[in-house]
């Protein structure tokens, strides 16, 4: 069991979710030390167990050379994400896809798992228990698309959900005491989903400091039988 974590890297911590998972983190594991990471945003908050490294996440020359610093890692969370930026929005039809929106979104949404995963394996396979988690998003599910639209965003999570699938395959042989999940968090208030709120009712719009709790009661209870599925925040399981 992944239970109490003593090294704990999570990426994407200056994001909502992120930051909400770190504090949550800080307070639940009180011996794990936690390396966290930021990339446009500044520091956010400081904590004596507590390093950050400011990484752009597209960069897998940034990334190797940040893993060079880790001997050993217990959890590995990605948090970061991209939806809507100075490159673009979510398009409401195909008249509006760009390759370089479409293109950025993988870049944010999809390698970076990838790359985290292969660059922290070593470090990871030290543990007794690892866990590489990332947030993904329900729209990545291919089962449970209704609505269409946002073909940069539900592209490139599926296509996260088939790398985390696919790392899950290769860890019960690289890794076999390990767990890969892919997480939904629901639609949380932060920064990313702001211009996209007004459709959804208040009671399903949730506090990230909410979500951070319910995702590391999921994750506490994880077990290598469990790897490779994809989890909503309530312990659901989605279709791929
Ligand atoms: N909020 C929701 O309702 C919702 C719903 C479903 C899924 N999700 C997913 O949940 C995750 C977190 O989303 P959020 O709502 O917390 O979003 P957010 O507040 O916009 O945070 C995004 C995070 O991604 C980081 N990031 C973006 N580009 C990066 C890059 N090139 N290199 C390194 N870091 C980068 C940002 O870092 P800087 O700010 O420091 O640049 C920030 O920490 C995302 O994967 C998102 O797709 C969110």
């Amino acid at each position: 069991m992944p239970a109490n974590p003593d090294t704990i890297v999570i990426t994407g911590a200056s994001g909502g979710l992120g930051r909400a998972l770190l504090e949550h983190l800080l307070e639940r594991f009180g011996d794990a030390e936690i390396r966290a990471t930021h990339y446009r945003s500044e520091i956010p908050m400081h904590h004596e167990r507590l390093t950050w490294q400011r990484l752009d996440l597209r960069s897998a020359d940034e990334i190797e050379a940040w893993s060079a610093d880790f001997h050993h890692i217990d959890w590995l969370l990605n948090c970061a994400g991209y939806l809507h930026g100075d490159i673009g929005i979510p398009e409401k039809s195909v008249r509006a896809v760009d390759n370089n929106f479409s293109l950025e979104s993988f870049r944010i949404n999809t390698l970076p798992t990838l790359l985290l995963a292969k660059y922290f394996s070593a470090a990871l396979k030290r543990s007794n228990a690892p866990l590489l988690a990332s947030i993904s998003a329900r729209v990545g599910s291919i089962e449970d698309n209704r609505l269409g639209g946002w073909y940069s965003y539900r592209m490139s999570k599926a296509a996260l959900n088939m790398a985390l699938k696919t790392l899950s395959i290769e860890w019960r042989h690289s890794h076999p005491r390990g767990c890969i999940a892919a997480l939904h968090p629901g639609t949380n208030d932060t920064a990313l989903s702001r211009p996209y709120q007004a459709n959804i009712a208040p009671q399903n719009l949730f506090q990230p400091s909410y979500t951070a709790c319910m995702f590391v009661d999921l994750l506490t209870q994880l077990d290598p039988a469990q790897s490779g599925n994809f989890w909503a925040w309530d312990g659901t399981r989605i279709p791929w």
